[in-house]
């Protein structure tokens, strides 16, 4: 299925698919880094778990509307893709805050933002991934004021519906990251994956972490909560 490996990221690696011009396979790895590499471990079965995870997630979205790169998950590891061009921006929504806002802006954690909060980050780990304004994204990738309009208004409705769909399953969702992608056509569609490793995941009654925060932070077994949201999620289905 599998051809020449295009890209390896920290947790994913990319290759051409097999006789399947502009789609790509995703291969998640069990590899997991934090603090932009500087925290490494690798758990048995975290590849498999955010393939299953990020693939009903993708799934679920293409039902409600959104366009994405998925196209099927084809292993317990591997899912086809729509082969697309990674906007250089990492997109995030904050409902409630914790991680780095709360260290950069002074912010408690858990207060609860009146309206949804999107942020952008250049995505180049030389740099550590830095917080930029639109302006910095207009020199630093491709996107005109339309598109990236566009993006903001994508990410908020992405953030809806993944707000039902993890109220379904007893969990507040308390912010993640996305990437968009280019195809051929020049669309701007939602790539890379939506998993424990890419959101902040709280169960509604106990404010339990149920993300990679609990390695992160040390605080817990990552393949436990993982299998826990995969758990859930299956259950709704
Ligand atoms: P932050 O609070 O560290 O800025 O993270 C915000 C959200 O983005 C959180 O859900 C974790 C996710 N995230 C990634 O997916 N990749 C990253 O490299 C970082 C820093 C955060
Ligand atoms: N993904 C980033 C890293 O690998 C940071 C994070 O998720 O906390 O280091």
């Amino acid at each position: 299925m599998k051809e020449a490996l295009l890209y390896e990221g920290k947790a994913k690696k990319v290759y051409q698919a097999k006789d399947r011009t502009g789609k790509l396979v995703l291969a998640y790895k069990n590899d997991a880094t934090a603090f932009n590499g500087e925290k490494k471990s690798s758990f048995s079965g975290k590849g498999r778990l955010n393939n299953e995870i990020s693939s009903r997630i993708f799934s679920l979205l293409h039902d409600k509307g959104v366009e994405t790169h998925f196209i099927e998950r084809l292993t317990e590891t591997e899912q086809l893709v729509h082969q697309t061009e990674i906007i250089p921006l990492e997109v995030v929504v904050r409902n409630v805050a914790a991680g780095s806002i709360t260290k950069r802006l002074g912010i408690e954690e858990k207060t609860t933002f009146a309206r949804p909060l999107v942020e952008l980050f250049y995505k180049n780990d030389e740099l550590n991934d830095p917080l930029i304004n639109d302006e910095h994204a207009f020199i630093l990738s491709d996107v005109t004021r339309t598109e990236l309009q566009e993006i903001k208004e994508k990410v908020l409705k992405i953030n809806e519906e993944l707000r039902k769909i993890f109220r379904d399953i007893h969990i507040t969702l308390v912010d993640f990251k996305v990437e968009f992608g280019r195809l051929a056509s020049g669309c701007i569609v939602l790539a890379d994956e939506i998993s424990p490793d890419t959101c902040r995941l709280w169960d509604i009654t106990t404010q339990e972490k149920l993300d990679k925060d609990v390695f992160r932070q040390g605080t817990g077994d990552l393949i436990e909560v993982y299998e826990e949201i995969l758990r859930r999620l299956e259950d709704k289905q």
